[in-house]
């Protein structure tokens, strides 16, 4: 846990946006996997960690605006419980460390709620994503879980994402760590992978630098032969001579602050001159668009930008043709790079996505555009001094696409179908990056990963 002035004080900027009312903040439960007792891996809601901070099943808080106070309930641990699971701090200790005095059991929770709606108090709550939290919440509230409906939760939900977006000095220290165990994990990806190992390998020895380090994966990891099926997670195929691996993947520290890394390598010591024409033009992407990333920029601009030097980069092939502003107004290039150039990231590798991927990446102003491709970009607006963004540009071939498109004549005055048949079996390649917005320019966070065609080539050629 961060000290408990950071909890305390957050919780106070909280309370200057809301004002009135009660916040009431749901912790996760421990959840079953494939009987009551064989749970997943706990993870705790992120807002709850960012208000409260405390890792642990069953715990909810609630902050009345008007008392201004916090009240945290939960469970005591009973003789049961520590001959199973070990003696465990009291819950006046737990809330001690997050400024809490007032600690209640569960039960208290739904009388509380049910005098505050009595009394015309105003109850903002967040909207769940987790059926046990449905079932509680419905249950406080005196509503079916259909009838649930987030209207209510749209000022709390602002107000969160306008105060978590921008990251604190401390939030940014978490951040470097889980990059400093991300470049482990990426290197050690680079270091083991050979002809003859399956994905699932190079997988295994990947997640255990994640858990050694202490914590754990920001997401489910991506390691692939077959970069161009996006969120691919297959890893039973045998690496072989001449193919490209892609892997995205990120540890979460501790805390659960996220990385989110990606680099593409060849499987042989050096890439291939085509794989090298596509592996420079999605750098340059990258490095272009990290470059453009400044406060007051809106992030809609810098993919668009990407996509542009995607064109031009593709009609230097061969594979585009016709003018770059036309091809990318109508959307040409989403058949290469079909998904956004990044996202906000934080306690979540898709930061507060729970609450709403357009109330965080978009505003009145800046609308998601529904065009394909770009109606997958989660985050469209300007970007401030203290956001951290991935970057993330890609080029895919996927077959399918590829057919489906040319049998509709699609975009035929700018894509070069008859050359694009030598590359059905490319693959796909993407570099990721994590992004701090400074006061002027940016920051790419974490210690360097090994990136350019040499660094690549230097590290594949001595295994
Ligand atoms: N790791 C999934 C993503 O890059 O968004
Ligand atoms: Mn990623
Ligand atoms: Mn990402």
């Amino acid at each position: 846990m961060f000290s408990k002035k950071i909890y305390t004080d957050r919780r106070a900027v909280l309370q200057q946006k809301v004002k009135k009312g009660l916040v009431l903040l749901m912790g996760n439960e421990l959840s079953s996997m494939n009987y009551p007792d064989n749970t997943y891996h706990f993870r705790q809601d992120s807002t709850f960690l960012y208000y409260i901070g405390l890792d642990l099943p069953g715990l909810t808080a609630i902050i009345d605006l008007d008392k201004k106070k916090t009240m945290l309930f939960g469970r005591e641990s009973t003789i049961d419980d520590i001959i199973w699971t070990g003696p465990q701090p009291s819950l006046r200790e737990l809330a001690a460390k997050s400024g809490i005095q007032k600690v209640l059991p569960p039960s208290k929770i739904a009388a509380i709620i049910k005098k505050a709606k009595k009394s015309g108090q105003a109850i903002h709550f967040l909207p769940p994503y987790r059926p046990e939290n449905k079932i509680k919440l419905s249950e406080w509230l005196g509503v079916p879980i259909r009838g649930l409906s987030c209207i209510s939760c749209i000022p709390l939900v602002q107000a969160i994402i306008e105060q978590a977006l921008i990251k604190g000095k401390e939030e940014i220290r978490e951040m470097e760590k889980a990059l400093a165990i991300t470049a482990d994990m990426h290197l050690t990806a680079m270091q083991t992978a050979k002809v003859g190992m399956t994905e699932a390998q190079v997988t295994g020895k990947v997640h255990g630098v994640a858990i050694s380090a202490g914590g754990n994966l920001a997401y489910p990891i991506i390691l692939t032969v077959n970069g161009q099926t996006l969120h691919n997670h297959y890893h039973g195929n045998v690496l072989k001579r001449g193919q490209l691996l892609l892997g995205d993947f990120g540890a979460e520290t501790a805390m659960h602050y996220a990385g989110d890394i990606t680099r593409t390598f060849p499987i042989s010591k050096k890439f291939t001159k085509k794989q090298k024409d596509i592996y420079e033009l999605v750098l340059d992407m990258e490095e272009s668009s990290i470059a453009a990333c400044k406060a007051g920029v809106l992030y809609k601009e810098v993919h668009l930008n990407a996509a542009k030097i995607l064109v031009n980069g593709m009609k230097d092939l061969g594979l585009m043709k016709g003018d770059t502003e036309e091809a990318v107004a109508a959307g040409a290039h989403a058949l290469f790079f079909p998904h956004g150039l990044g996202h906000a990231i934080g306690l979540d590798v898709h930061d507060m996505e729970d609450l709403g991927e357009d109330l965080v990446g978009y505003t009145d102003e800046v609308k998601r555009n529904p065009q394909f491709g770009l109606r997958s970009l989660r985050f469209g607006r300007a970007l401030e001094k203290g956001h951290v963004m991935t970057v993330e540009p890609g080029i895919y071939f996927i077959p399918e696409l590829i057919d489906q498109w040319e049998s509709k004549g699609k975009f035929k005055n700018f894509i070069n179908y008859p050359k694009l048949e030598k590359y059905r079996d490319f693959g796909g390649i993407r570099i990721e990056d994590n992004v701090l917005i400074m006061a002027r320019g940016q920051k790419v966070l974490g210690p360097r990963i090994p990136k350019t065609v040499a660094e690549i080539e230097a590290i594949r050629g001595g295994i």
